[in-house]
């Protein structure tokens, strides 16, 4: 119970800043393990909307929120982060530690994020641009500067020369703007100053927290199809964004998370390029968009909306160990007469229950579906299991039994207070 996990089991905004937001008021310490600000997690407290890149959900509960070693941090955004919330009142200092492990976003991972999508054209992934892609390149390349090396003045300087002239070679290739190494290095030996109170030793912070049964929250970032190991390779993020990210993101043992809790929204949606089988693009997917606003909280782009595919997400479940799941934005299903659920991927003359590695498949996949019956009465208002429709529980019974997972949370609106705790199963 004292450690758990918060992932998404589809392609990313599931929802995961709300549950987390929830949760965290029952944890001492929040943990981001991967990403970076190519993460939106959006917490609504009351009339007050909070959109959380960097800083893990629990900021707002004043917990101790660490980004841990795994996570690629980029200064610029993270202090613009941290003064929207210190305008709206939210105190960061004293609740953020920083890994000195973790690696930094410079310019040139960005400009080559963009660069690299441009000439890419129609084979282009629909990155954030953030320059999350480019920033693990160089971490597993060891380019990488961590944050521990900008306080190595000597070290620092010359590895950022080195890159910065072999990316401006590689820029120029693109036919993209080039950059300037001195500029970089005054602006990053700023940031540096003001990042020093919130560096830390993060790997032995958490694992002395879990060693005194502290109550510790991994807040994963993108969904688990998103995972570079286990999604929909290419059009995935640079990091293990599924359970496994964990252990390697955080420095803590491999099996220390009791529980791993699984977010889904009652639909699919997805931001960016990539296979989606159940995907609507037609009116009905349209109407989902615009129920449930369904547009990125990082880019602003309208997300790509479809069924509920049970294939992608028992493949999730599995690669993660996924104990319980939250089934959010059950509200925006409110007014259909027909629900669908996906329950295989028709490919060629055979029907895969396993989501399968090759491209052609999921994109050639015809999914097959289960019809039920939709509830047609509003559910924004529900706060207990019994508040709900009949035909609603027997959507989600439908899901807990296909899933093999207890659905322990349900979510009917972004509010804090519009949330049903089942207490076990539908
Ligand atoms: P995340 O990236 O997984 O944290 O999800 P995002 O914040 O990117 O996207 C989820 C969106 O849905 C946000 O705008 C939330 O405020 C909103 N939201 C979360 N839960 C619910 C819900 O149950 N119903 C509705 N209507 N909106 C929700
Ligand atoms: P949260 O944490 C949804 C998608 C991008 C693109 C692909 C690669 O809010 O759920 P990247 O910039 O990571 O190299 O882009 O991944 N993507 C997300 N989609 N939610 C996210 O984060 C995402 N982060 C990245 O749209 O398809
Ligand atoms: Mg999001």
């Amino acid at each position: 119970m004292s450690v758990r996990c918060v992932i998404g089991v589809q392609w990313g905004d599931e929802g995961k800043g709300k549950i987390v937001d929830l949760l965290a008021e029952e944890s001492d310490v929040v943990v981001r393990y991967q990403g970076g600000g190519n993460a939106g997690h959006t917490v609504v407290v009351g009339r007050e909307k909070f959109v959380l890149h960097l800083i893990p959900s629990g900021i707002l509960h004043r917990r101790a929120c660490v980004v841990g070693n795994g996570v690629v941090v980029d200064p610029e955004q993270l202090f613009a982060e941290m003064a929207d919330l210190e305008a709206k009142g939210v105190k960061v200092r004293g609740h953020l530690f920083i890994s000195d492990r973790a690696n930094v976003v410079f310019p040139y991972h960005k400009a080559i994020d963009r660069a690299g999508e441009m000439k890419r054209g129609i084979t282009k992934i629909g990155t954030t641009g953030r320059g999350i892609g480019p920033c693990y390149a160089d971490k597993y390349a060891r380019n990488g500067i961590r944050i521990v090396d900008l306080y190595d003045r000597e070290l620092f300087e010359a590895r950022l020369k080195v890159n910065v002239e072999e990316k401006n070679y590689l820029l120029a290739g693109l036919g993209a703007e080039t950059l300037n190494y001195a500029k970089i290095l005054r602006e990053y030996t700023a940031f540096a100053k003001r990042l020093k109170p919130f560096v830390a030793d993060t790997v032995t912070m958490v694992n002395d927290a879990i060693d005194h049964k502290k109550r510790v929250l991994f807040e994963a970032a993108q969904g688990a199809l998103l995972d570079i190991d286990h999604g929909t390779y290419p059009y995935v993020t640079s990091s293990n964004s599924d359970a496994t990210g964990i252990s390697s993101g955080a420095g803590v043992p491999p099996g220390c998370v009791r529980d791993v809790i699984g977010v889904a929204k009652a639909y699919t949606t997805r931001v960016g390029s990539g296979p989606f089988p159940t995907e609507l693009d037609n009116a009905l997917g349209e109407k989902i968009r615009q129920i449930g606003s369904e547009f990125g909280s990082t880019t602003g782009r309208p997300r790509r909306t479809g069924w509920f595919d049970l294939v992608g997400c028992r493949h999730a479940i599995r690669t993660s160990g996924v104990s319980e799941l939250a089934v959010t934005k059950l509200d925006v299903l409110d007014s259909f007469d027909t629900i669908r659920i996906c329950t295989g991927y028709k490919v060629g003359k055979k029907v895969l229950k396993d989501f399968p590695a090759d491209l052609r498949s999921l994109e050639t996949a015809k999914p097959v579906y289960r019809d039920v019956r939709g509830w047609k009465t509003p559910t924004v208002g529900a706060r207990k299991l019994v508040d709900l429709p009949a035909a609603a529980r027997a959507y989600l019974r439908d899901l807990e039994h296909s899933l093999g997972c207890v659905v322990s949370m349900v979510s009917v609106g972004p509010e804090r207070k519009q949330t049903v705790v089942t207490g076990g199963r539908i």
